[in-house]
């Protein structure tokens, strides 16, 4: 039937839109097709109500390039992110769990020894992180990758410190034979997400937080064993419950230890300034064996 009615359009598109040979495109535009055009229905937007969603859409487009990632920051905050995260890894109990990368990673971080500071020269209060990265079946991992950053103690990112030459608050730690490892950084505090785009124009029309609590990020990689992208997150946040994107599993929440000053830090090394001690066992999934041929 070629002529539509505001009843039949659904069905015709959706007809249309089946003559397509890769059945995982047919799949994905039916569904698309089919919750679009829900969603529309739902909202009936007038004209110029459609206009501003072109508009906005557009100009988030038009934010994005090699250094900036608004349509991903609007997936973060729609949780639409941390639910592909969470379909993509469906995790064997007792493996440490996943959370969103964020757009602030930067390949090729400096090589740091165990026990070595990542946060040479950077703002905030020495921070010392440690413990053990092993398998679901408590075998340690030795040569384990730890990619790690962060934000300094001001809250920065390397690439919201333009004058900054270098590498800043991130470094690649190996674990050691015994699986151990141990890292000398400084405590990261809680941050707003980029407010200056699109999406910041959304959420100051809304009353929803877009902080994101204190953390820390890792990459970890280890041959024969599935990566996991993660965060440690602080406990006690303030804005532990209300994460901007929604990143925050309980697993995940550790104690920052507080020490005074005169401690000995994990290490050994004796610090005049007070400091955090942060334990926490890294368990990654070993990766299914091939089938012998
Ligand atoms: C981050 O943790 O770096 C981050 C994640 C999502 C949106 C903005 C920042
Ligand atoms: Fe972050």
């Amino acid at each position: 039937m070629p002529y539509v009615t505001e009843k039949t359009l659904t069905d015709v598109v959706s007809q249309r839109w089946s003559d397509i040979p890769n059945p995982r495109l047919k799949q994905v535009m039916q569904a698309a097709v089919k919750h679009l055009h829900a969603f529309v229905r739902e909202i009936e937007p007038t004209q110029a109500e459609w206009a501003v969603a072109i508009d906005f859409l557009t100009r988030t487009g038009q934010m994005c390039d090699d250094k900036r990632q608004e349509f991903i920051l609007m997936s973060d905050v729609l949780g639409v992110s941390m639910l592909v995260d969470a379909i993509n890894h469906r995790q064997a109990s007792g493996a440490t769990p996943s959370t969103v990368e964020g757009p602030f990673h930067v390949a090729d971080a400096p090589a740091v020894a165990n026990g070595g500071n990542m946060a040479v020269n950077a703002p905030g209060i020495p921070c010392f992180v440690s413990g053990k990265v092993s398998g679901v079946g408590g075998e340690p991992i030795a040569g384990a990758v730890l990619d790690l950053w962060q934000t300094d103690g001001d809250g920065f990112y390397e690439a919201q410190r333009p004058e900054i030459e270098g590498p800043w608050m991130r470094g690649l730690y190996h674990s050691q034979p015994d699986g151990s490892y141990l890292i000398r950084t400084v405590a990261p505090i809680a941050y707003t997400i980029p407010m200056d785009g699109t999406i910041g124009e959304l959420m100051n029309r809304t009353n929803l937080s877009h902080m994101r609590p204190a953390h820390i990020h890792f990459a970890l990689d280890a041959p024969g064993y599935h990566g996991l992208v993660t965060h440690l997150f602080r406990s006690g946040d303030k804005w532990i419950e209300s994460d901007a994107v929604y990143g925050v599993k309980e697993p995940l929440i550790v104690d920052f230890r507080k020490m005074p000053a005169g401690s000995k830090a994990p290490g050994g090394e004796l610090l005049n300034e007070p400091f955090y001690v942060v334990h926490y066992d890294f368990v990654l999934e070993r990766k299914a064996q091939a089938a012998a041929a």
